[in-house]
């Protein structure tokens, strides 16, 4: 997918992945996520989605994946009308590009094992069976969930169905990778393997979406942060340093609460 011309800012216009103008969502048709979010994200960042429970950052991420489309407003995705890809029409091609993880891992995981799953992907995408299972080898292995393959999704811990999940859109080796609150539920080494995986992935060039409520992961996995307010709007939108530096607005956008802030401060620091 191209797009001829330059971008506002002077960037490549194909740097362009997902252009949003005064984009409003409402589910059945009455109950307002998102309104009015203008945001662009070019090729190779890693952005960091912030916000207060029920802001829309969810919301958002199944827009950037084309499974709603906008009730109001544009989206454009690899400079192309977001909407055919909603329909169906163009969904196969975006989601070879495209992948997100869902925040509730029962969404994602809906075969009978957890390599079934890990291999869906890699199937639909009409791989040979050998390149099939170097993918979901290797997926598994990242999130170090080798031992759950045989295992049926149902029955695995809360983590571990997380990794499951993330394990099967990384076989998909997606260009846009979008998380949503990817470290929920994960103990500190898993976390820690992933951070790490989302970095690399940066490095070597992936674009990645992440919403999360983590703050402390934000600098490492992210270059750049988009603060979705109470409204529904973006609040803000810049370096992490400066972000997470700006105490009012992580009150304002309910990222923190300042006297949960000051007792969890005081206990880490006091002698
Ligand atoms: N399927 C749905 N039907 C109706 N309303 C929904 C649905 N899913 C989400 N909403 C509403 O849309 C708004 C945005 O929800 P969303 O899940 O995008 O928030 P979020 O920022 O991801 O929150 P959290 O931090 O809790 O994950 C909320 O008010 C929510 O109640
Ligand atoms: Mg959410």
């Amino acid at each position: 997918m191209t797009m001829t011309g330059a971008a506002s800012d002077g960037r490549p216009a194909d740097a362009l992945i997902f252009r949003l103008r005064g984009v409003r969502y409402l589910y059945h048709g009455r109950h307002l996520a998102l309104d009015g979010i203008d945001l662009d994200i070019y090729r190779g960042e890693q952005v960091a989605l912030l916000g207060a429970n029920g802001c829309g950052k969810s919301t958002l991420l199944k827009l950037l994946d084309g499974l709603l489309a906008p009730s109001a407003g544009s989206m454009l995705a690899f400079g192309e009308d977001i909407l055919p890809v909603v329909a169906g029409q163009e969904a196969f091609r975006f989601h070879r590009e495209v992948g997100l993880v869902f925040q509730d891992p029962d969404v994602q995981l809906f075969n009978a094992t957890v390599y079934d799953d890990v291999a869906f992907g890699p199937l639909q995408l009409g791989l040979s069976p050998g390149e099939v299972k170097i993918r979901c080898d290797e997926a598994l292995a990242l999130m170090d969930a080798t031992h759950l393959a045989q295992r049926a999704p149902f029955e695995l811990s809360g983590g571990e169905k997380k990794r499951a999940a993330i394990a099967s859109v990384l076989s998909l080796h997606p260009e846009v990778l979008l998380l949503d609150e990817p470290t929920a539920a994960l103990d500190p080494r898993t976390k820690w393997v992933l951070i790490n995986l989302i970095r690399n992935l940066g490095q070597s060039g992936k674009t990645i979406v992440t919403a999360t409520h983590d703050l402390d992961i934000v600098p490492i996995i992210a270059h750049r942060v988009v603060v979705i307010g109470e409204d529904r709007r973006v609040l803000a939108d810049g370096h992490p340093e400066t972000i997470l530096r700006d105490h009012d607005l992580l009150v304002r956008a309910n990222l923190i609460h300042p006297e949960l802030h000051e007792l969890s401060f005081h206990h880490v620091h006091s002698p």
